[in-house]
């Protein structure tokens, strides 16, 4: 870690919105008068009803409530569109750059994505959709993706987008899980000049043993590939929104609605619907867009990631159109037909922001500079990074042969669960340090404390926790409100638990140091150690799994297996091809294991519990026995040798 600093640059501290002195008044205000200061920055929301409350949360298990702005009603489509016709309504909403560079992008101004919305919002209707009704939401990255999501919230319907990587499973999982009525999906999807067979996916899916709440799919023609039509069940999207009409009057919600939602990993068990509200969620992406990017009319806004994630809904669609920005959104894949793919779209269409995943930047700076080189980035003021911790040296090279020493690094910690940026810098506001993602957002009460929850003051590394509820926090876990409780408010009871762990320095900067639990993190995708091992388990040769992760020089972090197979089979090359194709299959190809060890056995304490301290280590390489620490209150320490054995075999 690096403790360079990086002041503001002099273009920015006399132009930026917000500088240091602002940004630490309204940091403070935001906790000492939040009622006030959060009922002010409601007003940046069209509301039907103003709100004349803010926050009525507690964390506490006897009256735990997380609840904003309940009084307030509004359409969260309204404030990301209808509210920007009379004075941008021909300023371009959406900028979209097609997988193959030789097509023609595409444009929808504020007053056609209007009107596209409205439309495909009737053609829901058409479909039986109603208030409250869970709508999923398998596409590419199209504009129609942000047509559907933005037709659900106009209509009231809950959206629930699945990431077009998973597998069929994994959808249906996730369709069953919600209760889903609709699907919402395309033809093919196309990335890197290959194919993703989503309708046959969603096919799939829909044949699977218990998956029959879905009475209609909306086919969207995106490559015109051939696929099978349901008759009664499956509808051609451009034939249905060439009959709806363009008027569709939005239906007013209730800002604690839930506005969407998503399905992401935990420590245990299945994936979790983390539900986001209707006001409070959009207060908080369209302020941190605004507060993290200082966002000016005109400029061309490109966030990097797949609506099919939480970067994706808060910063290509809700928060940047909330804004009135222009957002781009991209189709294909960073390093696709070259390396120099991402700068080449920065040049064609001017770009101004740049928001993307260190996996990415590594991925780019291993290929050479020369790929950057060739380009201009005249256009780029301000980089973005998120997903996970940015290592110094990604840092220093997008700031360097990327932003030519000219754009600071705005890097976001946040998760899926918070529904925007929690911790980071403001480009006027912020000196940077490589790797840090600086300070908390307003309203933040960011904490650090140790194992037994005893709060950390000043320097020092721990536990990062939230002590008090922001708007854009999520509201609980679909039909699970247990689950949320137990899942972040009860290892350290009164505060929020992120999962991560963080050090603060002598200057107060906060630095992420990674998840603390069983979840690991590849490539800025959130994987749960427990779902890969159950994926592994169903295959007819293995006994038990454990899953950890490893280092991994471009992923951040790899998927490390240990199998245990069941007697009888043959470890070996073939097996091991096969279990990864199985964990494909099984969740989809963002789960490949990187590494599958083959274990006579686990350890395991006494009791039973497998000691994935020693896994973890083993998995890095640390095989000494100073680097293994105490095997003794295992069942059989035994199993350890075994294991650095066959590791070293490998290694
Ligand atoms: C986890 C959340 C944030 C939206 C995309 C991922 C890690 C995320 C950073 C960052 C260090 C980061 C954390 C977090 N993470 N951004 N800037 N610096 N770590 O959302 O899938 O919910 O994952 O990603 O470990 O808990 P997610």
């Amino acid at each position: 870690m690096s403790d360079d600093l990086f002041p503001v640059p002099a273009d920015w501290a006399a132009s930026a919105r917000i500088d240091k002195a602002a940004r630490a008044a309204d940091y403070q205000r935001s906790l000492e008068d939040a009622d006030a200061y959060w009922l002010e920055q409601a007003r940046r929301l069209d509301w039907n009803t103003p709100p004349t409350r803010a926050s009525e949360s507690s964390f506490d298990e006897a009256d735990f409530t997380i609840r904003w702005f309940a009084d307030g009603t509004l359409n969260a489509s309204v404030n990301c569109l209808d509210r920007h016709l009379a004075e941008r309504g021909d300023a371009v909403a959406i900028l979209w750059e097609p997988d193959d560079p030789d097509e023609t992008p595409r444009q929808l101004t504020y007053r056609q994505l209007h009107a596209e919305v409205c439309r495909f919002a009737n053609v829901l209707k058409g479909a039986g959709a109603r208030r409250g009704d869970r709508i999923t939401i398998y596409l590419p990255m199209i504009p129609e993706a942000a047509v559907a999501l933005l037709a659900c919230a106009r209509i009231g319907a809950i959206h629930s987008v699945v990431f077009g990587g998973f597998s069929p499973e994994a959808l249906a999982g996730r369709i069953i899980d919600c209760d889903s009525t609709i699907v919402v999906t395309a033809d093919e999807g196309r990335r890197g000049g290959r194919r993703v067979p989503l309708k046959a996916n969603v096919d799939t899916a829909l044949a699977l043993d218990h998956c029959s709440s879905v009475h209609h799919v909306l086919v969207v023609r995106a490559t015109g590939g051939t696929v099978p039509m349901q008759n009664g069940r499956d509808i051609w999207y451009d034939e249905a929104m060439a009959q709806a009409s363009a008027d569709c009057p939005a239906e007013i919600m209730n800002a604690e609605d839930p506005l969407f939602l998503l399905y992401t990993s935990g420590s245990t068990g299945k994936p979790k619907g983390v539900v986001h509200s209707t006001g409070g969620y959009l207060l908080w992406a369209s302020l941190t867009h605004q507060l993290c990017f200082d966002y000016r009319p005109g400029d061309v806004w490109w966030c990097a990631a797949d609506v099919g994630w939480v970067t994706g809904h808060s910063y290509i669609v809700y928060g940047p159109l909330a804004n009135g920005a222009t957002t781009l959104m991209y189709e294909g894949l960073p390093n696709w037909p070259t390396h120099s793919r991402i700068w080449e779209i920065v040049d064609r269409h001017q770009v101004h922001t740049l928001f993307t995943a260190p996996t990415v930047l590594r991925a780019l700076m291993k290929e050479g500079d020369a790929f950057v080189h060739v380009t201009s980035r005249a256009s780029l003021r301000l980089l973005g990074s998120v997903g996970e911790p940015i290592n110094p040296e990604a840092w220093r090279w997008y700031h360097h042969v990327v932003g030519e020493d000219r754009c600071p690094i705005i890097d976001t910690w946040w998760q899926t669960e918070t529904g925007g940026a929690m911790i980071a810098p403001m480009p006027g506001a912020t000196d940077l340090k490589p790797g840090s993602a600086t300070f908390p957002m307003p309203g933040v009460e960011a904490m650090i404390v140790d194992g037994e929850g005893r709060p950390i003051e000043g320097e020092g590394e721990g536990n990062l926790v939230i002590a008090r509820s922001w708007p854009g926090q999520m509201r609980t876990v679909w039909n699970d409100h247990d689950r949320f409780f137990q899942t972040y408010f009860t290892t350290f009871p009164g505060k929020y638990t992120t999962g991560d762990g963080a050090r603060r320095d002598a200057d107060g900067y906060y630095w992420i140091t990674g998840r603390v639990d069983d979840v690991i993190n590849v490539s800025g995708h959130r994987m749960g150690t427990a779902e890969v091992e159950s994926a592994l388990v169903l295959h007819s040769a293995v006994a038990e799994a454990a899953v950890v992760g490893m280092p991994h020089e471009i992923k951040g972090q790899g998927i490390y297996a240990y199998v245990t197979l069941n007697a009888g089979e043959v470890p070996g090359e073939e097996l091991r091809r096969a279990l990864i194709q199985w964990v494909r299959a099984e969740i989809g190809p963002i789960a490949t294991p990187d590494v599958i060890q083959f274990a006579p056995g686990l350890p395991k304490t006494r009791s039973g519990k497998i000691m994935r301290r020693i896994l973890r280590k083993i998995a890095e390489g640390e095989v000494s026995p100073q680097a293994l620490g105490d095997t003794s209150t295992l069942a059989d320490p035994s199993v350890v040798d075994d294991l650095v054995r066959s590791r070293l075999a490998f290694a």
